[in-house]
C-alpha cells in the first residue's frame, strides 16, 4: 500500500522523536511492503523563526494532501514568559486543528505489566487498567471569544457549544463503547455550566439510540478524584475541550510516564498522531527523550489511517519488548542502565 505521510516534526525534542518513530515506519514498510511517501513541513516555533507564522498555508496544504500527519511537538519557552507575544507556537497548533477538523482527540490510558511500579499510584488500583478520553478539539472555551476591556483590566473568554459539535463527538463515543466494554462516561460541569447542560441533555437524547450502552454522567471534579482512586471504572469517556486537556495530562500519569503515551486527533480531514507529552525543552539535543510515545502514535496511525492492523501490532509487540528488556530511556530506566533516545528507536525498528 501507498503511505502519503506529512511529517511535522515541531520544537524542543519533536524532531529528536519523530526521528525514531521513522525508523519504525521505515522498518515496518520494508516488512510488509509498503511504499512510503514522506512530506516534512514546518510548524510551531520553528515555523515562527522561519517564516513567521505557527501554522503556514504550506504546512495546512501538506497536511491536506497527505493520508496521515505525524506530529511531534510545537512549544518553546522563549515564549512562555512572554504574555505580549505578538504570535505565539501554541496558536499554530489550535489553527491546524481547527483548519484540518480535527474535533476528537483520542487519548488512550492502558497499562505495561513491567512498569506498573514505575506508577506513583498502587499497583492493585492501576493494574488492568485500560480506558480511551475522547476529548473535543475544536471548540469551547479555546476557540469562544476572548479578549479584554476596561482599559485592559477586564478579561473573559468564553465557552461555547453547538449541539451538532456535541453529537458528533458523542457519537464516536457511543461507536468506541459499542467495541469495548459498553460503557460510557459523560465527564461535565452540568451543576454550572450551562454548555455542560447542553452536553448532558444532548447525551441522554442519544442514549436510546445505544441501548447496549451503559452511560454514566460524572462532574469534572469528581471524576478528577476517582481517576487515581478507582481508574479501572473506566472504558469510554466523552468530554469538552478543556476537561479533556485536563483530565487526560492526570490520566497519563497512571502509566508511570508521560513518555509513554500517543494520541490520534480525528475528524473532518487527514488525521494527526501525536505524542501526548509536549516539546520537553530541558531534554531538547540531548538525546535522552523517550521515544515510544511517538512510536505508539505511528501504531494508531497504522489503525486508524490506514486499517493496518498487523503493523500496529508488529510496533506494539517490539516496543513492549524494549520495556520488557530494559531498553528504556532514563524516565523509566530506574537506575538501570539507560539508552539513548536513538538507541531506543534503533533497538525498536530493529525488532519489528
Ligand atoms: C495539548 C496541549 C495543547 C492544548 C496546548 C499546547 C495548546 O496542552 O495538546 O494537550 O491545550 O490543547
Ligand atoms: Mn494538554
Amino acid at each position: 500500500m501507498k503511505l502519503n505521510i506529512a511529517v511535522l516534526k515541531g520544537d524542543g525534542i519533536g524532531p529528536e522523536v519523530v526521528d525514531q518513530a521513522l525508523k519504525v515506519l521505515d522498518a515496518v514498510a520494508t516488512k510488509f511492503g509498503h511504499e512510503v511517501k514522506l512530506t516534512e513541513a514546518l510548524t510551531g516555533a520553528a515555523a515562527i523563526d522561519a517564516v513567521g507564522n505557527p501554522y503556514p498555508e504550506e504546512t495546512h496544504q501538506a497536511c491536506m494532501a497527505a493520508d496521515a500527519v505525524l506530529f511531534g511537538a510545537i512549544g518553546d519557552p522563549k515564549y512562555d514568559n512572554n504574555p505580549s507575544a505578538p504570535v505565539r507556537p501554541e496558536q499554530g497548533l489550535l489553527e491546524m486543528r481547527k483548519r484540518l477538523g480535527l474535533f476528537a482527540n483520542v487519548r488512550p490510558t492502558f497499562t505495561f505489566a513491567s512498569l506498573l511500579h514505575k506508577s506513583p499510584l498502587k499497583q492493585e488500583r492501576i493494574e488492568g487498567t485500560d480506558f480511551i478520553c475522547l476529548r473535543e478539539l475544536t471548540g469551547g472555551i479555546y476557540f469562544g471569544d476572548k479578549g479584554r476591556k476596561d482599559d485592559g483590566n477586564t478579561a473573559f473568554d468564553t465557552c461555547i457549544y453547538t449541539r451538532e459539535e456535541v453529537i458528533r463527538l458523542a457519537k464516536m463515543g457511543f461507536e468506541y463503547a459499542l467495541k469495548r466494554k459498553k460503557k460510557l462516561t459523560l465527564i461535565d460541569k452540568a451543576n454550572v455550566l450551562e454548555t455542560s447542560r447542553l452536553w448532558r441533555e444532548t447525551v441522554q437524547a442519544m442514549e436510546k439510540d445505544y441501548p447496549e450502552v451503559t452511560v454514566e454522567y460524572e462532574l469534572v471534579d469528581a471524576a478528577a478524584m476517582r481517576l487515581v482512586q478507582w481508574p479501572k471504572h473506566y472504558d469510554v469517556m466523552i468530554t469538552e475541550n478543556m476537561f479533556g486537556d485536563i483530565i487526560t495530562d492526570e490520566a497519563s500519569v497512571i502509566a508511570g510516564s508521560m513518555g509513554l503515551m500517543p494520541s490520534a486527533s480525528v475528524g473532518v480531514h487527514t488525521s494527526l498522531f501525536e505524542p501526548i507529552h509536549g516539546s520537553y525543552p530541558q531534554a531538547t539535543g540531548k538525546d535522552i527523550a523517550n521515544p515510544l510515545a511517538t512510536i505508539l502514535s505511528l501504531a494508531m496511525m497504522f489503525e486508524y489511517a490506514f486499517n493496518l492492523q498487523d503493523e500496529a501490532k508488529a510496533i506494539r509487540d517490539a516496543v513492549d519488548k524494549s520495556l520488557a528488556e530494559g531498553v528504556v530511556t532514563e524516565d523509566i530506566a530506574d537506575g538501570a542502565k539507560a539508552y539513548k533516545t536513538s538507541e531506543v528507536g534503533d533497538w525498536v525498528a530493529q525488532n519489528i
